[in-house]
């Protein structure tokens, strides 16, 4: 949440910083400004609220040559999303500063520094950060042994870019529980709070480790850790392309992304699976030991990561024979909760920086985990590097903040998981044949599931109007139900509950009336004719229902009921394949209504703060 570019270059970086800012705008768009440093002991700072295209044109008009800055795009935490709590906040017109996370101590800090005289500026809790630097600032040597001070009295999480306008060619970088990648250019440095947002100006980044800070120059990058200790962060290539955060002619980045999973899919199998079985190696080495001693399996995500968790929660207890719990991070790290003998955590999470997810991982290494596993799509994250255990998702950058290609890549692996689990404990060769065959089948029936986006574009002006949806679906469908009506709720602002379709006479069956569409998920399954009745019991209630079925489930279109057929597919891949329609459906409706598909109200990627 929140996005942070810096720069120490020998050219004008303005430009640079604001396309990295635009590069990073997924992650937050309520405000945005940038500070330039001239050279000569002053600075310019703007901000705008809004998206960073208006901050780009407020710009337009004026050449800043200065080649020191740092800028940020804000998803508000404290204080109302506006230009006075926009960043970098200042003190004086000397300090300057761009931070991501909360400061939970804020309120303390903020009284002490009134008493002491700081008049603020702003309701954010960001700016008792830069008032400490000025406060501080005398008593110390130099900007980095200032801003290491400071952070001691900080509680809370912070990634955050420091400048002082009287000595323009440094940067102060310092991270704690929000992360930062420092960019490595010629006689030029960067910095960003991830490495997308530079791919522009270099593909060569280091990545600070919780509690480093580090002194950015032209020349040079020192990294110190927790303690002060100068210590090395390896710099490496990065393997991503500068136009992967292009909507490559689509006209949104929900819409490029749901297009590429049969891309994202056949990557993420590249290797991994072949000669009828997952590889060795797929969960990292070591891992085909560590799975022939599981006995649990316990799945802590977030959001539609959970949602993937739910259904692989099916798998592995059918196929595997193993117990499996799936919780809510945020419920998880809150609770005692009781560790199965011989358990496995799993992570789930496209940007492994949520910070709930985190925080989760980090209080199960206190516990009596056998390992910790994430399956995670961001290489540099924070859940990466502390994991035991790595499946990379490689499902390429996620901009879009409705996650869609990286819902469908985690449930891949988390079938591919079923099979290593198998594999390794030497059972189930039926399933590990029928899944592998499936999975290596995938890529082809998703594109086929691809051609469903004119049908159900038709369908989408119907739900324009309406203000709640129902979505239905049992067994491994129940979770895709949950995951079709988070999708419709963030994006279309349609309110949208899933429920199990047996669970409807329970209560939410009062609520269906021809203004409440019902979406149902009906592959042909054992349950499809248990979910048959549920969907009489509905439509004898006058609802108008939307069904997506398996071609050979044998629904007929009629007044009431619209039926959008799916080609038949393996069993084991239809949570996958019947996904795609629903991600269509919520973006058609939001199309409609005219929403902000990719970056959709009060929402942002990657939720770094609890
Ligand atoms: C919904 C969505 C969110 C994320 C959730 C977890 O479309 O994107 O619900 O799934 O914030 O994020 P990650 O997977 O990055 O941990």
């Amino acid at each position: 949440m929140c996005g942070i570019v810096g720069a120490v270059s020998n050219r004008p970086v303005c430009d640079i910083l604001v396309d990295g800012l635009q590069r990073l705008e997924y992650r937050g768009y309520d405000s945005a400004g940038v500070t330039i440093l001239d050279g000569a002991g002053s600075a310019s700072c703007v901000k705008r609220q809004g998206k960073v295209g208006i901050l780009a044109s407020a710009l337009a008009d004026t050449q800043f040559n200065g080649t020191t800055g740092i800028a940020h795009t804000r998803w508000a935490t404290h204080g109302a999303p506006s230009e006075r709590n926009a960043h970098p906040h200042q003190s004086g017109e000397r300090f300057f500063v761009v931070h991501n996370g909360i400061i939970e101590n804020h309120d303390d800090l903020r009284d002490a520094l009134v008493r002491d005289g700081y008049v603020f500026s702003s309701d954010t809790d960001t700016e008792v950060i830069v008032h400490l630097i000025h406060q501080l600032s005398p008593h110390y040597a130099d900007l980095r042994s200032t801003v290491q001070a400071v952070t001691q009295k900080l509680q809370g999480a912070y990634g955050m870019v420091v400048a002082d306008s009287q000595s323009p060619d440094e940067l102060v970088v310092s991270r704690s529980g929000s992360p930062i990648v420092i960019g490595y250019g010629e006689n030029e440095h960067f910095i960003a709070s991830d490495p997308l947002a530079l791919l522009p100006v270099t593909r060569r980044f280091s990545v600070l480790e919780e509690g480093d800070s580090a002194h950015v120059t032209r020349e040079a990058v020192r990294v110190f850790d927790v303690s002060g200790v100068e210590v090395i962060r390896a710099a490496n290539d990065f393997d991503m392309k500068s136009d992967a955060s292009d909507k490559a002619g689509y006209k949104h980045y929900m819409l490029k992304e749901i297009f590429e999973q049969p891309e994202a899919i056949r990557r993420t199998l590249e290797g991994r699976v072949q000669s009828g079985a997952v590889s060795a190696d797929a969960f990292g080495a070591g891992s085909q030991a560590l799975f022939s001693q599981v006995k649990h399996i316990q799945i802590v995500a977030c959001g539609t990561s959970y949602n993937a968790g739910m259904v692989a929660r099916h798998w592995i207890e059918q196929h595997v024979g193993i117990s499996c719990s799936v919780e809510i991070a945020s419920e998880f790290r809150y609770r005692q909760s009781f560790v199965h003998d011989g358990s496995l955590l799993v992570t789930l999470s496209q940007s492994g920086e949520t910070a709930d997810t985190l925080a989760a991982l980090r209080l199960a290494q206190s516990l009596n985990y056998l390992a910790s596993l994430t399956i995670c799509n961001v290489v540099t994250s924070s859940l990466v590097r502390e994991s035991d255990f790595v499946y990379l998702m490689k499902a390429g950058p996620e901009i879009g903040v409705a996650s869609t290609k990286a819902f469908t890549v985690q449930l891949t692996a988390l079938l591919m998981l079923c099979v290593a689990v198998c594999q390794a404990k030497q059972t189930n060769q039926t399933f590990r044949d029928e899944a592998v065959e499936a999975l290596l089948q995938l890529p082809e029936s998703i594109q086929q599931a691809l051609t469903l986006a004119e049908p159900i574009k038709s369908l989408a002006d119907k739900f324009a109007d309406k203000h709640h949806a129902l979505f239905l679906g049992r067994g491994d469908q129940y979770p895709i139900a949950m995951e079709g009506a988070l999708k419709l709720k963030e994006i279309s602002y349609i309110h949208a509950e899933a429920y199990a379709a047996g669970e409807l006479k329970h209560g939410p069956l009062a609520l269906v009336d021809a203004d409440m569409p019902v979406v149902v998920v009906a592959p042909n399954n054992e349950l499809l004719d248990k979910l048959k009745s549920n969907i009489e019991e509905v439509r004898a209630r006058g609802s108008v229902m939307y069904v997506f079925a398996d071609s050979d489930d044998h629904f007929e279109s009629e007044p009431g009921l619209d039926v959008v057929n799916m080609a038949h597919a393996n069993h084991l891949i239809t949570p996958i394949l019947f996904s795609i329609p629903l991600q269509f459906l919520s973006y058609y409706v939001a199309l409609v209504k005219g929403t902000d598909v990719d970056q959709p109200r009060n929402l942002a990627k990657s939720v770094t703060v609890e």
